[in-house]
């Protein structure tokens, strides 16, 4: 079996990262995102996975290259122009060898695999679609079936003029048989989910919904790119911790140091080289990146801290996102979802908070902002 990533979105709702990561290598847990996908397909034995890039796209395969490290092996085809979901699929044909699976690039998942596939072939499916059930399907494509799990409909993002039919959405996740791929226009933009599934349903081709309770969530969204960090520390889904667990629920990677009289409380991960001041304070459900400082009297708590971050003396973060090498003055507050950049410097005295998002390498003169 195959997988297909599709990495080439240009992850704009988790602007200001996505400027100069794509969002399927945004680290979580200190690991680029798609290396959960990559070890969640590994546990099913998919261990041929095509990416298919589009922004941003050199820096996959600086990335992981041919992916012998990861356990995978990878090929990466490149669209000149964005193709959309179906069309990027298209795209990938010729590496295409038989039945295949397709992942949406941002999807944190630990469905089954192994029995998607198997529920594939006892019903006969030509293209099966996993669903999981949510509060909110407005935001999704919504997938409702009849009581043999076929597919009536496909509704994507639906409008206030539409009717919410189900709470199962589409999560992301396809399997798909391969001569399908023969009504696909080539070298043109083509969507899955406002194209192929409808064609495919207006033909009465058997297609089918796969739903699980597995763990699901798209981290697309600084809301839940945090509740994605959130939720592994929790053991909600069956990763490991990179490094040592130093202290209970504490884990950390080599060379970082710890002063005495720094308080440290988990759940909470810390990556290599980094310095915890004696008086600084980390609390749980934070995710500290590799080489970062955080000084004396400074608090973070329930954040995402990327590589390189400098956190100064009496400074706090909570529930933000610091995107790689930012810098915070002192007695600088950051709280409520906001978003720095990659080299984002603010000076000493300001506050951020209500979700503000501030663009790479921008610069805060001391106390400019206040709330
Ligand atoms: N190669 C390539 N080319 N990839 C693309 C392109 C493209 O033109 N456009 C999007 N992608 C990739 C993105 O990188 C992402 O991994 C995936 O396709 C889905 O795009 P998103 O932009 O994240 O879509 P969404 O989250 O709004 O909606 C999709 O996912 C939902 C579940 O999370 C849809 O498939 C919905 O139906 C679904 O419910
Ligand atoms: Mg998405």
């Amino acid at each position: 079996m195959q997988a297909v990533i599709l990495v080439g979105g240009e992850g704009t709702r988790l602007r200001p990262l996505t400027y100069t990561i794509p969002k399927p290598l945004i680290p979580l847990m200190n690991r680029p995102f798609l290396s959960f996908q990559f070890e969640l397909c590994r546990r099913h034995g998919i261990t041929d996975i095509i990416l298919s890039t589009s922004y941003m796209a050199s820096i996959f395969q600086e990335a992981f290259g041919d992916g012998s490290s990861l356990g995978v092996k990878l090929t990466y085809v490149t669209e000149e122009s964005p193709l959309d979901t179906c069309g990027a699929v298209k795209n990938v044909e010729e590496h295409i060898r038989g039945p295949f699976m397709v992942f949406n690039g941002d999807v944190l998942t630990d469905l089954d695999l192994s029995a998607m596939l198997a529920f594939h072939r006892q019903k006969g499916s030509v293209t099966t679609i996993s669903l999981t059930p949510v509060e909110d399907p407005s935001a999704y494509g919504l997938v409702p079936l009849d009581d043999e799990g076929r597919v009536l409909e496909f509704l994507e993002k639906p409008g206030p003029d539409d009717e919410i039919v189900t709470n199962l959405i589409n999560a992301g996740t396809y399997v798909i048989e391969p001569e399908l791929l023969d009504r696909v226009p080539a070298a043109q933009r083509y969507s899955f989910e406002r194209q192929f599934f409808p064609g495919l349903l207006a033909e009465g081709l058997p297609v089918y919904g796969f739903p699980s309770d597995a763990y699901w969530l798209d981290i697309g969204t600084p809301a839940k790119y945090l509740q994605a960090h959130h939720d592994i520390l929790d053991r909600l889904l069956p990763f490991d911790f990179s490094g040592e667990e130093v202290f209970p629920g504490v884990w950390a990677e080599e060379d970082t140091v710890i002063e005495e009289g720094a308080l440290v409380s988990g759940p909470c991960c810390l990556g290599r080289g980094c310095h915890v001041s004696s008086g600084a304070v980390i609390r749980g459900h934070s995710v500290v990146g590799n080489d970062c400082c955080i000084a004396p009297e400074a608090v973070v708590e329930g954040a995402v801290l990327l590589d390189g971050v400098r956190v100064g003396e009496g400074s706090e973060v909570h529930g933000s996102v610091l995107g790689r090498r930012v810098r915070l003055g002192r007695k600088v507050e950051v709280r409520d979802l906001c978003v720095l950049g990659e080299g984002v410097a603010v000076g000493d005295h300001n506050q951020l908070r209500m979700g503000l998002r501030i663009w790479p390498e921008r610069e805060i003169a001391p106390d400019t902002l206040h709330f």
